[in-house]
């Protein structure tokens, strides 16, 4: 299924970080038409990194406070990779630290260029770097894409990755979590993912919807009532809490509890203890608490909305879960998903989507999130003549232009790709890399020179 799958838009940018100019401009330079941002110190480097959508880093270590040692570059080497693992590191180092470039590498650096820089040497240790980054990355989607304790939660994203990665380790606790995210960003499929990982998952989940029940019958909804309890309360009834005693409570939409409510919310959450509407015996139940909002609750709290000591209560871990135009290439794994799915629950032979829907897929900025991207294949499959969904099928306008067919341009393009490796995997040398390609030495040459030509 992943074979359908594009590579998505290398719009990765690679980060240099050296504080001697002209050096920064001759690899800037060598790296074109890669785009590049630079800096020059560590404050400069980290605030670049946290920008966003670097996957390659080269760095100096030694740059001022301490341009002579290696302190700052270390630094900025663990935090890179503390806060992102998969990033590739290539280490700039004078001779004299060869030593600690090598220690760098030990840390988790990619690997290294000694000083004066052989700007060829560099070139391919990138490229290497990006084939590795790309490789993981396909991995990465992979493995996640076979996640099967949570069947039904699909993403290849590393932001998505994250999410999983707190659902499995807060899954086990009786946390209370708060989920916020936009519309259809998929915060009941979350709160039930959690559930279901939990040891509670042989109990109950019991959802209620805050902003869908009538205030005054939201109490009892929630705490239950007794007999005669008000007007119409002709039987005892059990509320959700109780119910979903030694499972978990799903509070949706919290943001719209009234303020009253959110008083009595508060005591029971502290007590773990409740009367029903109209009772007078103090029930003990275990419930775990799981809430979710699509509402800004910090400011609510701040307009005095939502109570404050309400909101600590209910977010001792919070997930925020991205959009879904900020998960990178999730909207086409998901569409896949769902094409999968609705082809089979309508009985058709759907093979993919055409290049124009890939792409519009890609592009679209998806205000109503997954939900809008379901609904939009569900109904592409139901209409579509197939065998592939088209960017008309999902009401999306194709933008973009078309691909290039031409198959010299890509027999050339191959070749180089080629190339570049046989030469990277034989360190330079051109009769190990001939024999790897299965060609003689002058025919190395005339490809390494129509190459320079067309750069
Ligand atoms: N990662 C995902 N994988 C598969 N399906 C998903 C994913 N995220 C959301 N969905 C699907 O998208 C739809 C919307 O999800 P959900 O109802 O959980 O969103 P929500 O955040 O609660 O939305 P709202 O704020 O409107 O209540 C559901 O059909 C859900 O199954
Ligand atoms: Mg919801």
């Amino acid at each position: 299924m992943m074979r359908n799958v594009e590579p998505r838009n290398k719009i990765q940018r690679i980060l240099l970080v050296e504080d001697d100019q002209g050096l920064q401009k001759q690899m800037q330079w060598a790296l074109h038409p890669a785009p590049v941002v630079t800096a020059g110190t560590r404050s400069e480097a980290l605030r670049a990194f946290e920008d966003g959508d670097i996957r390659l880093v080269i760095l100096d270590l030694g740059l001022p406070p301490d341009p002579d040692g290696a302190t700052e570059g270390l630094r900025i080497l663990d935090a890179i990779l503390s806060s992102a693992p998969q990033t590739k590191v290539i280490i700039l180092s004078g001779n004299a630290n060869r030593e600690v470039a090598v220690a760098a590498v030990a840390r988790g650096a990619f690997d290294f260029v000694s000083k004066p820089v052989d700007i060829e040497v560099l070139k391919l240790i990138v490229q290497r770097a990006e084939r590795m980054f790309e490789l993981e990355e396909e991995n990465r989607t992979l493995r996640a894409y076979a996640d099967k304790r949570m069947p039904g939660f699909v993403y290849g994203s590393s932001q998505m990755q994250q999410v999983a990665q707190t659902i499995e380790r807060v899954a086990r606790t009786d946390a209370s979590v708060l989920v916020l995210g936009e519309s259809g960003t998929g915060k009941e499929l979350i709160a039930r993912a959690l559930h279901e990982s939990s040891p509670r998952a042989n109990a109950k989940l019991v959802a209620i919807n805050c902003a869908s029940i009538p205030e005054n019958l939201l109490e009892s909804e929630l705490f239950g009532h007794e007999r005669g309890a008000f007007t119409g309360a002709v039987k005892q009834t059990l509320g959700k809490f109780e119910i979903a005693d030694k499972g978990t409570l799903f509070l949706d939409e919290i943001g719209d509890m009234p303020l009253a409510l959110q008083a009595k919310l508060l005591r029971f959450l502290q007590s773990k203890q409740l009367e029903r509407v109209g009772g007078r015996q103090t029930l003990s139940v275990n419930v775990r608490v799981i809430s979710a909002t699509n509402q800004p609750l910090t400011a609510l709290v701040k307009e005095g909305r939502f109570r404050e000591d309400l909101y600590y209560r209910l977010n001792e871990i919070r997930i925020d879960l991205p959009a879904l135009r900020d998960r990178d290439g999730d909207a086409i794994i998901l569409a896949q998903h769902f094409r999968g799915l609705y082809a089979r629950e309508h009985g058709r032979n759907l093979k993919g989507f055409t290049k124009d829907a890939l792409m519009a897929l890609q592009a679209h900025k998806w205000p109503g999130n997954v939900r809008e991207l379901e609904n939009r294949v569900k109904r592409a499959v139901i209409m579509t003549d197939g065998p592939l969904i088209t960017a008309e099928d999902l009401e999306l306008v194709a933008d973009g232009k078309p691909r290039n067919l031409n198959l010299r341009d890509h027999m050339r393009e191959l070749e180089g790709a080629l190339l570049r490796e046989a030469l990277a995997v034989s360190d330079g040398n051109v009769s190990k890399a001939a024999k790897l390609m299965g060609i003689s030495r002058p025919q190395v040459y005339n490809l390494l020179s129509a190459q320079k030509r067309r750069a």
